[in-house]
């Protein structure tokens, strides 16, 4: 072993390096705050001054119930601070985690731009050994064959200059029960000592296994795999759900049973469409990747396919339920609980809701939208505003679309509200929250993804 190494391992070991997270959003507060509450000094380093002077007052601006209860108080400790500086943060640190935006540019294509950006500053900025962790999402090879040729710039070297790894960030935004630090972390560096030094880290913060694999490429390509996983696995039940309600087969009825089934299978479930910051999107990344080496990725481009007609498909079967009682999306009101992209998060990033909207507009119907969550969004230049109450939302509608799995919309009085609509309301439920008895039983015409 390196003598850098072992300075650094016992660095770690006794809680005396510095860390400094690059990129201050849902993922990088997060670690910032468990590598505090772990004993580690953090800096955090932000090109975006606001959030850099909220982290300083204690202000946690992301949705995580863990970083909002730790963060006031490290903050007020002297454990975190932040600075719009990279090269502040970098040369003060032995440790430096890059947790940036890796989106898609508009050719749907992988934006890397930050990443290089990073990597570039970094390379200024090596004096004396450190530790550079890679966290944001890409395709297999941006470690190895982009980022590192990238930090090597300015002469700098591998062991002599810095150890390199990367280890995917697995956070579900918004689930209550896995978190930064109970989530098994995945570690592959450029070398053996590189990966030995990334999982002694982790190992230092997290109360979960830390698995080390063979490279980059591989904690690279495991990312990949499990939203491609999720990605494909939603599409094939996208797509069965709709032919499901053709056939008059209840398919939520089939997955739950087939859930009983004590190998082989893991139930994912139907909905309006696929939303939030990764699932749409990563998966694009490996098809990116796949298409410069000539291997087109047929399943991922097919799920894509199925997954954008899912909003389309709602909008339809409740147009066709429409006119089969002589009315039409045009001369409908229409409200559309839920707006975020998934249950008890305000996220509205590619929501399956904006989608809809979208689609009813274009069918001019009259619309009104409700989340307890997102009090406002805009779709295609027009403003939509949350009503009050979900209750005041639906007054004289003709139909309610459930969008988001949102809880409260699990127990909202369906009596109440079919009071409040017009003759024969459609209550369309595209996240299967209610009960179709009980549905019917109150008086609405019921519809759901999945059932007939
Ligand atoms: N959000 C999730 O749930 C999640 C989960 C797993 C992986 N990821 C991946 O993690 C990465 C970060 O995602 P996120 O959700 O935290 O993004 P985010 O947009 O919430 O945060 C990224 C932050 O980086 C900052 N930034 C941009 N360029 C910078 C630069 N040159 N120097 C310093 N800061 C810079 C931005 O201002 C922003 O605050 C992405 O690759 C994403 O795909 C996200």
């Amino acid at each position: 072993m390196n003598e850098n190494t072992t300075a650094m391992l016992d660095k770690i070991r006794s809680k005396k390096v510095k860390v400094c997270v690059v990129g201050l959003g849902y993922v990088g507060v997060p670690l910032a705050v468990a590598s505090a509450e772990a004993g580690f000094v953090v800096v955090g380093v932000d090109v975006d001054k606001e959030k850099v002077s909220m982290i300083n007052k204690g202000i946690c601006y992301v949705e995580d119930a863990y970083s909002e209860r730790h963060l006031p108080d490290l903050v007020r400790a002297g454990l975190i601070s932040a600075t719009d500086s990279l090269s502040d943060g970098a040369t003060s640190s032995d440790i430096l985690i890059v947790c940036v935006p890796t989106p898609l540019n508009a050719k749907s294509e992988p934006d890397l731009s930050f990443l290089r950006s990073v990597a570039r500053g970094l390379s200024k900025n090596l004096a004396g050994f450190k530790l550079v962790i890679v966290e944001s999402t890409s395709f297999p090879g941006t470690t190895k064959d982009i980022f590192q040729p990238l930090l090597e710039r300015d002469g700098k070297k591998p062991e002599k200059d810095f150890a390199l790894v990367y280890s995917p960030e697995r956070i579900d935004y918004g689930n209550a029960k896995f978190g930064v630090r109970n989530i098994p972390k995945v570690v592959g560096g450029i070398d053996g000592e590189s990966t030995q030094l990334g999982a002694e880290f982790y190992k230092a913060i997290l109360e979960a296994p830390v698995v080390t694999v063979g490279s980059p490429s591989v904690a690279e390509a495991t990312k990949m795999l499990e939203n491609i996983f999720r990605y494909v696995n939603i599409a094939l039940v996208n797509e069965l759900a709709v032919l499901h309600e053709t056939l008059g087969v209840d398919f939520i009825e089939a997955i739950n049973a087939a859930a009983t089934k004590p190998f082989g299978f893991m139930p994912h479930y139907p909905g309006p469409g696929v939303g939030g910051h990764c699932i749409p999107k990563d998966p694009f990344y490996l098809v990116f990747k796949a298409k410069q080496a000539g291997f087109p990725l047929r399943l991922v481009s097919a799920s894509k396919a199925v997954n954008k007609m899912m909003p389309v498909h709602t909008i339809e079967r409740l147009g066709s339920t429409l006119r089969a009682s002589k009315r039409s999306l045009a001369s409908a009101t229409v409200v559309v609980w839920g707006l975020a992209y998934k249950g008890e998060v305000k996220d509205t990033r590619r929501s399956p809701s904006l989608e809809i909207l979208k689609l009813l507009k274009q069918s001019r119907a009259k619309i009104r939208v409700f989340d307890p969550y997102v009090p406002r969004v805009v779709v295609g230049g027009r403003a939509y505003e949350s009503g009050s109450s979900e209750i005041e939302s639906v007054r004289d509608a003709d139909a309610l679309i459930i969008a988001t799995a949102h809880n409260v919309f699990r127990s909202v009085d369906l009596s109440k509200i079919r009071s409040l609509m017009r003759n024969l309301p459609i209550l369309y439920d595209t996240r299967n929250l209610r009960d179709q008895r009980e549905c019917e039983e109150a008086g609405f015409t019921y519809l759901a993804t999945g059932r007939p």
